[in-house]
């Protein structure tokens, strides 16, 4: 080996090695220490190119340089790594430090949404007629013409039908009764009554909500829209029952003790008698209406809300209820209705814009208390 190779890579290790711990001491962060180790043990670092000149150097040399340079090695890798502890531990107490959290702060807002006044209202429902015993049914959207039509007393061809012009469906393959083979979408829930009364045992007290269908389209009406049915069949139900539920269930709706209920004469052919039921309200001066009771120097006004009746004994029976063991009451209710009434909610076509601007307006925040 040439002497001056042999000068210029093993000179001074102790001086080398002092001068390399000087840079990593000086090493203020990881970065720098990295960027020390990359020079000094990296591919073409300060000592991988002396641990090269090995190979040039006479057996017994290497020998004694091999270890120093080893030796030097292994020191200066273990400074390396014990200063790049204490850096990244001074590195996460500063970011720590930085990033403490102001527990002052009130709370943000979460973003949340907003109740559809549809579903608000079917849960106030819930609520009162729940605390009057009743619980909840179900039924399809699509029906047959037998439990939207027949067994509710509507034979093939009653003028009634013409009332609930609906969407109709193919019927179903291999159905030979055609009341069951004809398929519609259901133009009100009381089939969701027949539904029960088919499957279980009476007592009867079931509400039920859903999606209607008719084929109609203006400010006041929408080929969907939603209704709530409530039936209560059990022995000695009288219409007297059915006037104070409905009375009971409208002012607690409307939040009105003295809310004037009224009951008119009308058909239904699923009940008898059958009524349709209004609500006293006053108009106010400026163009508004006030439900309520009229006072002094006021025109009562009424206006229509819902149909109700004596379930009829053909419908029982054709639910395989003897009528003249059970007896009840049933009535139907458009929820939109009800619920635009309730909140002042002009038209009806805007319940199914899905306008997110109307929801924010109308809609309710889903923690708020009931009422
Ligand atoms: N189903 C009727 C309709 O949609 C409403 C109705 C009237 C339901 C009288 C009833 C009832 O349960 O007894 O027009």
């Amino acid at each position: 080996m040439k002497d001056s190779a042999k000068n210029a890579s093993m000179t001074d290790i102790a001086s080398l090695k002092q001068e390399l711990a000087h840079q990593i001491e000086s090493a203020r962060d990881t970065k720098t220490l990295e960027d020390v180790r990359v020079h000094v043990l990296g591919k073409s670092g300060q000592i991988t190119a002396l641990m090269k000149t090995l190979g040039q150097m006479d057996p017994e040399e290497r020998k004694t340089k091999g270890q120093e340079l080893n030796a030097l090695k292994d020191e200066i890798a273990a400074l390396i790594s014990s200063q790049e502890s204490a850096l990244k531990k001074q590195e996460m107490d500063a970011k720590l430090a930085n990033e403490t959290i102001d527990i002052t702060l009130s709370p943000r807002p979460a973003a949340t949404g907003k109740i559809h006044p549809i579903s608000r209202t079917m849960e106030e429902l819930v609520s009162i007629f729940g605390a009057m015993g009743f619980s909840v049914a179900e039924g399809p959207d699509i029906e047959d013409d037998w439990h939207n039509f027949t067994a509710l007393n509507f034979p093939p061809g009653h003028p009634a039908r013409e009332m609930q012009d609906t969407f109709f469906l193919p019927d179903t393959p291999g159905e030979s009764d055609p009341a069951r083979a004809k398929k519609l979408l259901r133009t009100h829930t009381s089939s969701v009554q027949i539904r029960h009364m088919e499957n279980n045992k009476p007592p009867h007290k079931i509400i039920c909500f859903g999606r209607t269908y008719r084929s109609d389209w203006d400010m006041t009406h929408t080929p969907m829209f939603h209704q709530v049915e409530c039936l209560y069949i059990d022995k000695g139900v009288t219409m007297a029952h059915l006037k104070g539920c409905l009375t009971d269930f409208v002012r607690a709706f409307f939040n009105n003790d003295s809310l004037p209920v009224r009951f008119r004469p009308s058909f239904f052919p699923f009940v008898e008698p059958g009524a349709e039921v209004d609500i006293g309200y006053v108009k106010d001066d400026k163009g508004g209406i006030r439900l309520g009771a009229a006072r002094d120097g006021e025109e009562q006004r009424w206006m229509e809300i819902l149909g109700a009746g004596m379930v009829h004994p053909n419908v029982l029976k054709n639910c395989g209820i003897d009528p003249n063991e059970y007896q009840g009451f049933a009535f139907g209710c458009g929820i939109e209705r009800i619920t635009m009434l309730k909140y002042g909610i002009p038209d009806l076509r805007t319940f199914f814009d899905s306008d997110i601007r109307w929801l924010s307006h109308y809609g309710f925040d889903p923690v708020e208390s009931r009422n």
